[in-house]
């Protein structure tokens, strides 16, 4: 069987980048029969970015509930806490201990944080926690402990992958054993990476994000009318290609509904009626795991449950895997 894992870092609120982009073809896997699905909550990938223990906590639980309202089913995948699984940062240790440093140097987040000091004319190290410098590693433990196979992420995680490969087969050739399963990447085309309000890649970071359920259908309309547009008026042909409009209705709609939205764009549809259009398409997905996600959020202590089990599940691999990975490295009891 073939093992997917993939997680959300549990910072901020669940976008529609994240729905489209992870949630929704993670789940969709989870449902068919031939895959081994672990899904789980990034917490301590929360801990680099942020230092709001009050906002961790309640990303932990929206996310959480997201999933559960997406349609992930906790009989069938095992959906745990990052921070329940002593293994990871064990792990990540492990793996540490075998990374180049040359390799963490060339991380895409850690250089973009690097630069923009550089930009500001401060000090390049100003304010860049080793946490960020270790993100890959420990990204690769929470990949590497279960031996996964695919990692469906949003092109933004490609690095990340490629570097939990770097690692896995630096580990595989200095222990002389195919201890670790090379995971590959797996990239949803269509909707790949999803664009935000202004147009750039949709990003808690930028500050361009669509909530997916935060503020109920009113918010969702309010964003969707905000999302930036061409001056182009009512009857003027618009161009779908370059319309962040035309990709988002296309990441919620079949190949029909988006040939016929397309078209309504090129015979000269006003900007307002379409993101009228494009709201009422989004909002027909959304509405009924809103009403689930309502419910949930009102039932912390079920969501903690659903937790604790994943965890149990994902341990019963990460426990031996780890014991196994001691011996090999020369940590084996002694006598
Ligand atoms: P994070 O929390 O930034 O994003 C979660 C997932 O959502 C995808 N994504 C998008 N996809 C399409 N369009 C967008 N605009 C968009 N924005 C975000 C991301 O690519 C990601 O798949 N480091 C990871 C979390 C993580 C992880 C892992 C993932 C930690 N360990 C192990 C896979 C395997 C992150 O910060 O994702």
């Amino acid at each position: 069987q073939t093992r997917v894992l993939t997680g959300i870092t549990t910072t901020g609120t669940p976008h529609l980048g994240n729905y489209a982009g992870a949630i929704r073809p993670a789940i969709a896997a989870s449902r068919r029969g031939d895959v081994d699905a672990f899904f789980f909550l990034a917490d301590y990938h929360a801990l680099i970015k942020s230092d709001d223990a009050a906002r961790i906590e309640r990303s932990r639980l929206e996310i959480a509930a997201t999933w559960l309202a997406a349609g992930l089913d906790p009989a069938r995948v095992t959906f745990y806490r990052q921070s329940d699984i002593p293994e990871i940062p064990e792990l990540t240790w492990f793996l540490t201990c075998v990374t180049a440093k040359g390799l963490l140097n060339r991380a895409h987040a850690y250089k973009a944080a690097m630069d923009k000091n550089v930009e500001a004319g401060e000090d390049p190290d100003a304010g860049v926690t080793a946490g960020l410098y270790m993100y890959p590693v420990l990204m690769a433990a929470d990949i590497l402990a279960f031996d996964a196979h695919k990692v469906p992420v949003g092109r933004d995680q490609i690095q990340h992958l490629e570097m939990a490969r770097d690692i896995a087969q630096r580990f595989n050739h200095l222990h002389g054993r195919d201890f670790f399963v090379l995971p590959e990447v797996q990239i949803e085309e269509e909707v790949a990476t999803l664009p935000g309000l202004d147009g750039r890649k949709m990003s808690k970071s930028y500050d361009n994000t669509i909530p997916l359920f935060a503020g109920g259908a009113k918010a969702l309309r309010e964003a969707v009318m905000r999302i930036v547009t061409d001056s182009r008026a009512p009857g003027e042909p618009k161009d779908p290609d370059s319309s962040a409009l035309y990709t988002i209705f296309r990441a919620f709609a079949d190949p029909a509904e988006s040939a016929a939205f397309r078209q309504a764009l090129l015979d000269g549809i006003g900007w307002g009626e379409a993101k009228q259009r494009l709201f009422e398409r989004i909002e027909t997905d959304v509405a009924p795991m809103r009403e689930r996600y309502e419910a949930l959020i009102a039932k912390p202590d079920e969501i903690e449950a659903i937790l604790r089990d994943g965890a149990a599940k994902a341990r019963a691999i990460a426990t031996p895997k780890l014991a196994a990975i001691r011996d090999a490295i020369g940590l084996r009891a002694m006598g």
